[in-house]
């Protein structure tokens, strides 16, 4: 397994973000998830967004894919105003990636199915469809399990599969929920890997949640902590480790990534 790479985009000043989430606020019948949460996600940036279980994570993409409406706010992407649009229209116009925590594929196809469906909801030209398998087969070493039933792959080769299908449409916005958890310690370099190979060579905002910090922290260029509906720290992952408050309430007195 070779190492992770160290490849980071140093700066993001003067770009415009490619998502603005604006003000906002998030509730679940009474109870309040987002407190007038503002956060831009820079183009081409891998971007981590940590935070205990139930802190809200996951639905930051659904408000970002349109699952989820928020109560109050804006959400901009590629500086068009797109709260109200659709899921379907956002995917498309704005080609948006999501990898949710479970599943992602079905699970009595085999492998190189999985990748044929989504393929053939994407993309028209049947060239191209078996150009894009092929490039993802060869880019994910897919080769001997092809065939095999997604079910029947292991933890890692599932996430990897899911990855894949959401690679398909050449994804400008890329949403990994959870990528590492139950994952074993090869299986989530694999995917740190993947994560870096990515943003090196294709055009890609990431951006990856955990809800533990230090297999996500290596691989990010920089990270959100969210508490109780607020970011509490934002920055590399050397500031959010060394911030006061981040220390109090998410990672305790005795972390270091290292
Ligand atoms: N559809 C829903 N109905 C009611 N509560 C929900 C719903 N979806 C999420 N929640 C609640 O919102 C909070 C945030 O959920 P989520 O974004 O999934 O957290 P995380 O991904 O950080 O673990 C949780 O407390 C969860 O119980
Ligand atoms: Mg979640």
């Amino acid at each position: 397994m070779a190492l992770i790479k160290k490849f980071r985009i140093k700066t993001f000043k003067n770009e415009e973000p490619i998502v603005d989430l604006k003000n906002i606020s998030v509730f679940f019948n009474k109870r309040q998830i987002l407190n007038n949460l503002s956060l831009k996600i820079n183009k081409q940036e891998i971007l981590g967004i940590l935070g205990p279980n139930g802190v809200g994570k996951s639905t930051m993409f659904n408000l970002i894919t349109g699952l989820k409406d928020p109560n109050y706010g804006e959400i901009i992407i590629n500086g068009v105003n797109c709260t109200k649009l659709p899921i379907n229209e956002r995917f498309t116009k704005f080609k948006i990636g999501l990898c949710p925590q479970f599943g992602g594929y079905i699970s009595d196809l085999s492998l190189i199915d999985n990748l044929k469906l989504v393929s053939e909801i994407h993309i028209k030209d049947k060239d191209q469809r078996e150009q894009k398998i092929n490039k993802l087969i060869g880019q994910f070493e897919f080769e001997p399990l092809l065939n095999i039933k997604a079910k029947h792959l292991s933890g890692g080769q599932k996430r990897k599969c899911s990855i894949a299908m959401a690679l398909v449409n050449d994804p400008k916005i890329l949403l990994l929920d959870e990528p590492f958890s139950a994952l074993d310690i090869l299986s989530i370099k694999m995917i740190q890997e993947i994560i870096l190979n990515l943003q090196s060579t294709e055009e890609i905002t990431i951006v990856v949640t955990d809800h533990q910090a230090r297999d996500l922290l290596k691989t990010v260029d920089r990270a959100i902590i969210l508490s109780y509906g607020k970011i509490i720290a934002s920055g590399s992952p050397n500031e959010v480790i060394s911030d006061r408050t981040a220390q109090n309430q998410y990672f305790g007195d005795e972390f270091n990534i290292n």
